[in-house]
Order: structure tokens, then sequence, then C-alpha cells
């Protein structure tokens, strides 16, 4: 077995190292705990009932049912008096997919799967704030931390944001993490500006006229314009978004017709969009449609289309951004273990939070091939290396305290 959690350096790094190693099976159960009980997105009843039983136990402040299952919990330091807050958040929600995984902490309901990592995102959260309420006298200020539902759809950053988790007291930084199989264990993704991308999505339906396969010139075939449609599409990333720009534009679905020798009056069609630069917000809608519009005109058919800016790009703000990679070196101990190039298009709703004060969201290298825990996330068989959740708590402690020091 390699051995991933590395020796403390000093009497300091010892002192945070060795209380949170303590921990180390407690941070395994809850996250085990957790896995068998999976919950979608709004639904998170008793991960919620379990997190706040949690901190109640330990007598941490908190307020539950915020945006339906969300949960606040609130820890001041007592090393100095600060007026200054930083925010720590988690997501707690799982996915609809059935387990594959044969282990003892196999998902108990049917269909429902923690299949990102979220368990372990609320284990690491719950980590924290167990070791924050022992260690009040270490950390000046006030720590926040979020757990929040419905990360993978509808999204439950905005309604958390809405219900005023970032207020009272006002919020000045946040910071959150994900588990991340696409990097090895003992690694940290982090990096300023843009992590991940805008999550935009577009739903259309060709209006065509159906008739006989053997007829075409009585008909406005809604085949051929949706064909047209999807070829043209493609040109908006080749020709419109500025090279030096990342974009996507995928049409995941396309629908039409039934048999042979009919042809269809309807087409539909399905697409994502991906984009880092937060300039580009309203152009792909704009540029889809009139592609859209143009092409039906010409072939005489009429559309229905339907778009949906679900999440902004995911960006990190360049101080907060070096307080995370500093204090993930310090736990790592090796600086090739900081790797800026992780920028993924995946998106994530923790960029509304981003969006209202400034923050970091980075990844926490969790694969390990050697114990096969390498499937990527949203996989039925996807699982991860639980040495990473100590690595999660203590970056997160690190930064709790270096964030107070700084004033
Ligand atoms: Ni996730």
């Amino acid at each position: 077995m390699v051995s991933t959690f590395p020796n403390p350096a000093s009497a300091d790094l010892s002192r945070v190292r060795l209380a949170i190693r303590s921990i180390q099976p407690q941070l395994v159960e809850w996250r085990r705990r957790l896995h068998q009980k999976p919950e979608l997105g709004f639904q998170e009843k008793l991960t919620a009932e379990f997190v706040s039983q949690k901190l109640q136990e330990w007598g941490i402040e908190h307020q539950t049912g915020i945006a339906q299952t969300g949960i606040v919990a609130t820890i001041t330091g007592e090393k100095s008096p600060s007026p200054r807050v930083l925010a720590i958040r988690a997501d707690m929600d799982a996915l609809p997919i059935q387990e594959l995984n044969e282990v003892s902490y196999c998902s108990q309901h049917d269909g429902v799967m923690h299949a990102c990592g979220h368990d372990g995102h609320t284990a690491i959260a719950l980590g924290t704030a167990y070791y924050l309420q022992q260690h009040r006298q270490d950390f000046a200020g006030t720590v926040k931390i979020i757990f929040q539902p419905a990360e993978e759809g509808p999204g439950g950053a905005k309604p958390m944001i809405e219900a005023g988790v970032l207020k009272n007291p006002d919020v000045d930084a946040i910071i959150g993490l994900h588990l991340w199989n696409n990097l090895p264990l003992g690694t940290v993704g982090v990096r300023s500006g843009a992590l991940m991308a805008a999550v935009e999505l577009f739903d259309c339906k060709i209006l065509g006229k159906g008739g006989h396969g053997a007829i075409p010139h009585q008909t406005v075939d809604s085949v051929v314009v949706a064909a047209q449609i999807v070829t043209a599409l493609q040109t908006i990333v080749a020709r419109n978004v500025n090279p030096i720009d990342s974009a996507v534009v995928t049409v995941g679905a396309l629908h039409a017709g039934t048999t042979h020798n009919v042809i269809a009056d309807t087409a539909t069609m399905k697409g994502t969009i991906r984009y880092f630069n937060p300039a580009y917000q309203g152009f792909f809608s704009q540029r889809i449609e009139q592609i859209i519009a143009g092409i039906c005109q010409s072939y005489g058919a009429k559309y229905d289309f339907k778009y949906t800016e679900l999440y902004p790009p995911v960006i990190n703000d360049a101080t907060i951004a070096e307080l995370v990679r500093s204090q993930a070196e310090e736990v790592i101990e090796t600086p090739i273990g900081i790797v800026p190039e992780c920028q993924t298009m995946g998106g994530e709703d923790m960029s509304f939070f981003l969006q209202e004060v400034p923050g970091c969201y980075f990844f926490l290298g969790s694969a390990n091939p050697e114990k096969d825990l390498a499937y990527p996330h949203h996989h039925p068989r996807f699982d991860f290396d639980e040495t990473a959740l100590p690595m999660g708590v203590e970056i997160f402690v690190r930064c709790v305290e270096k964030f107070f020091d700084r004033g």
C-alpha cells in the first residue's frame, strides 16, 4: 500500500495533522454512512438529519432547512476578536445511478448513488467543523460551513444565497473542494481564474410538414432542416468564438420520424454549451437561435426554442487561490502535487457563491489505480481513496487559520 499521508514536517504541522489524523476513522465512518443512504437533490433529508445530529452533538450552532434541505453551521474563533468571516461550502446530493460496486458500504437506496464524491465532501466539512469547534483558540474570526443541496441539479447554491447564507454575518471569502478522480491522490488542482465552465442548455423543436417519403416536394422535411442546423452549429466555436477562448457546443440528442417511408413533420434536439470566459454570457443563446431561425426560414420550417443559463463559470479569486495553493502545498508537501492545469469543461454551482464573494474552488486528487479506485465521476463503479478525506480537512483547517492570521 502506498503511504499517501505525508509525515509532519514541523511541530506546527504535527499539531494540526495529528489531531486530524486521530479523527480519520470517524471521517471514513461518516462518509460510508452517507454513502449507504444517498439522496437526490432537495431530497437530502436523512443526510441533513445526520449532519445536524453531529453538529448538535458537538455543540455547534447551526440552522437547518435552508433552501429545503441545506444547513449552515457557524463557529467563532477565540484567538482574538475579528469581524471577518470565511465560508466553507460542501454539497450533499447524490445521482440517479444504480451502484455497481460490491463494497460493504454500498448504496442501500435503489437507483441512487453517491457517484460524484459528495458523501466525501459532506464528511470533510463535518470533520472540519468538528476540528474547528475543538480548536477555537487557534483562529480568530467566524467560519460558516455551508452544507448545500442539489449541486447536480437543479442547483442548491442560488436558493441558499437567496435565503441569505452569505449575510448576517457577511461572508468575506469562500472556499470549497471537489474530490477529483481525474487527479491522483496526493495532488491538488488549484488555479486562479476559470476552473470550471459555464453550463447552458438548449431545447429546440423544428416544425416542418410531414408527408409520404416518396413525395418530398409536398413536405417540409424536418430531418433535413435539423441536419443542416446541427452542422451549422459547429461553426460557432470554429468561426465565432475567439480561438484564444475555449468553448463547446454539443448537440446531445436528436430525434425525428418513425419509419422508412414517412417524412417527419417535427424534429427535436437538445444541446449543451460550455465556456470559461464570462464575456460570452448571452452570446451563445443569441447565435444559436440566429442559426436555427435562418435555416428554418430558408427551408420553410418553423421552430420552438428554449435556452437555459444553468450555471455561470467557476472563477477563482487570485488571492484566495494563492491561500489555498500555499496551504495545500503544506499538506501534500510537494510542489509537484499542485496541478494548476486542472481546468475542466464540467460545471458547478459553486460559481454562484464565487459571483457574490471572492473565493476558491479546488480539486483534491482522489484516484488510486492500485486500489482500483480510479473510475470516473458519475460512473456506477465510482469510488475514491478515503485517504483524501483527512487531507481535505487539513487543507480547510490550514486555510481558516491562515485566512484570519492575515487580518
Ligand atoms: Ni460533483
